[in-house]
């Protein structure tokens, strides 16, 4: 059987005041994969997930979805405090496709939130407000948000970069295992790839609004960087650690 496309990008292309942002960008997550969206600060991954999503129609080029829902754990969340929201209602309101509005949950609805709570090791915080949660805890809480409503697709924007590497280490093992459990696709962006290396099944790699697609075994080469760069750098491997170096005394094989 061919594997099911569950998002296939073609052709994306988005110009902000002139500037092109992305410029003809494709790619496509298969079903239960495992995608890494790596770039520098300001490569244009939030604007091609906004693209995916729908909440930003591209100047060119065309999305695809193919299956269940997509799930979104946004980069920035700014929560006060004492704004009134525990971290089961949050999830809660996966349940009702991001509606906001006064329910009273069934008992199946709060038997579906508390495995969710449970399964992302978020049940200890479950009644805590939201606001009041440490960046790590807020992101289980946001996963189980993303993944409350049963998608086919889990959209991450830079889920690691407020945590610290034991915590970012434990989130990339939670989606991957839920990604298993869940037969879920997994697209998340990241500007440093070492933490997701191990279980990323492609790699789409995005400089100068363009992007390359393949295996991290087939992209994260210097000659396939250089070339998408149009800059020479050079991939290095710095004891199972991935260093990409650019500059023009790097020589390129
Ligand atoms: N609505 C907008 N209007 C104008 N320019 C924008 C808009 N959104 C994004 N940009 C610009 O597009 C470029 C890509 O932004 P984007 O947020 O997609 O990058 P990113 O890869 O997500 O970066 P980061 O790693 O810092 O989150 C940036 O130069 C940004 O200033
Ligand atoms: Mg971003």
């Amino acid at each position: 059987m061919p594997p099911v496309r569950v998002l296939t990008v073609e052709g994306a292309t988005v110009t902000f005041g002139g500037r092109r942002v992305l410029d003809g960008v494709s790619f496509s997550v298969e079903a239960g994969e495992f995608v890494g969206l790596i770039g520098a600060n300001g490569a244009g991954k939030t604007t091609l997930f906004r693209v995916v999503l729908g909440l930003l129609k591209p100047s060119a080029g065309t999305v695809r979805h193919l299956g269940r829902r997509v799930g979104y754990v946004p980069q920035k969340v700014a929560i006060e405090p004492d704004a009134p929201l525990r971290a089961r209602d949050l999830v809660a309101l996966g349940l009702d496709g991001e509606r906001f509005g006064v329910r009273l949950p069934s008992r199946s609805r709060r038997e579906r939130v508390d495995r969710m709570l449970e399964a992302v090791g978020a049940a200890a915080f479950a009644d805590a407000r939201v606001g009041t949660l440490s960046g790590g805890e807020q992101q289980r809480v946001l996963i189980a948000h993303a993944l409350v409503g049963q998608p086919s697709l889990l959209v991450m924007d830079e889920p690691l970069a407020n945590l610290d590497i034991k915590s970012g280490h434990e989130i990339v093992e939670l989606v991957a295992r839920l990604a298993v459990e869940q037969d879920l696709a997994v697209l998340l962006s990241a500007h440093e790839m070492n933490a997701i290396l191990p279980h990323m099944d492609r790699v789409v790699y995005l400089a100068e609004g363009r992007a390359v697609s393949g295996t991290t075994g087939e992209v994260i080469r210097s000659d396939v960087l250089s070339e998408l760069y149009r800059y020479p750098v050079k991939v290095l491997d710095v004891d199972g650690t991935v260093v990409v170096v650019g500059g023009h005394d790097v020589k390129v094989r």
